[in-house]
């Protein structure tokens, strides 16, 4: 594979945003002056000034690392900067949350040619976003992905939301980022459990679009385990155009974008029933081994690629059967899910590796089958 630093994100054929991936911050400034367009001349020693007031909203465990430092590379060059930090963690990905951010920037003025930037995680990115989707009718901002997950995944493609009592992402906008800044050394910091939670979502990838890419990442998984930086790179570049490829062809999910949601749909039903006690990408896990496992009885895979996969799946240290719940409560959440058409739920299945289809003649037999193959 190739190594290129930077993704440019189309929307109706036109550019809109840049993916870039960096070692650091220091080109964050350079990136917000390019996108933000605005300069000072009259001085030489500060060539970048961007009259814009921005907002820098982080959790309370990525604030501890970076916020410090982000900061720092703004300090002097944009009108004004505000912080706005709180607990980590899916529990506040809620309304709350964003009343508070809309009553902080109200109080400090923000109008609409300012900026939120995101920096964090998936949690920070999609509340963000929906904050910036709907505050003054939509303002700009900026994603700067943290965890693995933000990385590959959640920052890409203008979905934002947040979650409406336990049912996930039920309050949401499409609101597309004006950049995406991903410094990779900010994985150095995650802990081995959320780092290993990306790999859901990087499988997923593969699985769903590019069956040479699921090999790859089959041959390199020592090197990428022990976070080789380049390797880690190419893998979140691939990643990354994955991704782009499949929102720039179906930005509001009216078609094709669904099959990213291969394994969300019983995913997001354990999510709940866990109490998000288990993490996203643990959870996407889980729901695509229960949709590999239709996938084989339906003769579109073989079992030898559902051991593989579950092989895979398991070097990552990611779960691929669970504990504690029953199949009727998940068929039940599952029922509410929005991935639901006219009654029949929106299950996306592989055809074969590399390959995912959108299913909605699913039957409860197979559920039930699938749900028992992942619950202990
Ligand atoms: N919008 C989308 O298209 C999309 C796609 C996939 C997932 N999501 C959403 O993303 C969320 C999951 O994302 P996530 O796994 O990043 O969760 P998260 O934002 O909660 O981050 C996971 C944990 O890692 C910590 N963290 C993040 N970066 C860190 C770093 N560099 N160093 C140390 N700690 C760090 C966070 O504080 C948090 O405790 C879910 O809410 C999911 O619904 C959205």
């Amino acid at each position: 594979m190739r190594m290129k630093n930077q993704l440019t994100v189309k929307y109706e054929e036109k550019p809109i945003y840049d993916i870039i991936l960096e070692k650091d911050f220091t080109n964050l400034l350079s990136v917000f002056h390019t996108i933000l367009k605005e300069e000072r001349t009259d001085t030489n020693d500060q060539p970048i000034f961007i009259n814009k007031k921005v907002c820098i909203v982080s959790d309370s465990q990525v604030s501890n690392h970076y916020l410090r430092e982000v900061i720092e590379s703004l300090k002097g060059h944009v009108k004004e900067i505000k912080t706005f930090t709180f607990t980590q963690g899916e529990e506040s990905k809620n309304l709350d949350t964003v009343y508070a951010l809309y009553d902080m920037l109200i109080t400090s003025k923000f109008d609409r040619k300012d900026v939120l930037m995101a920096l964090g995680g998936g949690v920070v990115g999609d509340l963000t976003g929906y904050t910036a989707a709907t505050y003054l009718r939509g303002i700009s901002f900026i994603q700067v992905p943290t965890s693995l997950l933000a990385m590959v995944d959640s920052s890409i493609g203008g979905k934002t939301g947040v979650d409406f009592h336990a049912y996930k992402n039920m309050i949401g906008a499409f609101h597309q980022p004006k950049a995406v800044y991903i410094n990779l050394s900010t994985l150095n910091s995650l802990t081995d459990r959320q780092f290993n939670s990306g790999f859901g979502e990087i499988i997923k990838h593969g699985l769903i679009k590019d069956a040479a890419y699921y090999q790859w990442l089959d041959e390199n998984k020592e090197a990428i385990l022990s976070k080789d930086l380049n390797v880690l790179k190419e893998m979140i570049f691939r990643s990354c155009e994955i991704k782009r490829d499949v929102v720039e062809k179906d930005p509001k999910e009216v078609g094709d974008r669904a099959l990213l949601n291969f394994g969300h749909t019983l995913g997001h039903s354990i999510e709940k029933l866990m109490d998000f006690k288990l993490l996203h990408g643990e959870c996407v896990t889980l729901g695509m081994m229960a949709a590999g496992y239709i996938s084989y009885k339906r003769n579109y895979i073989t079992k030898e690629q559902l051991d593989r996969m579950k092989e895979l799946l398991e070097y990552f240290k990611l779960p691929v059967c669970v504990s504690g719940l029953s199949v009727d409560d998940i068929l039940q959440v599952a029922s509410h899910d929005k991935k639901m058409e006219s009654g029949k739920l929106k299950f996306i299945l592989l055809n074969r590796v590399g390959n995912a289809i959108i299913d909605t003649s699913v039957t409860k037999d197979e559920l039930i089958d699938a749900l028992q193959y992942i619950l202990k």
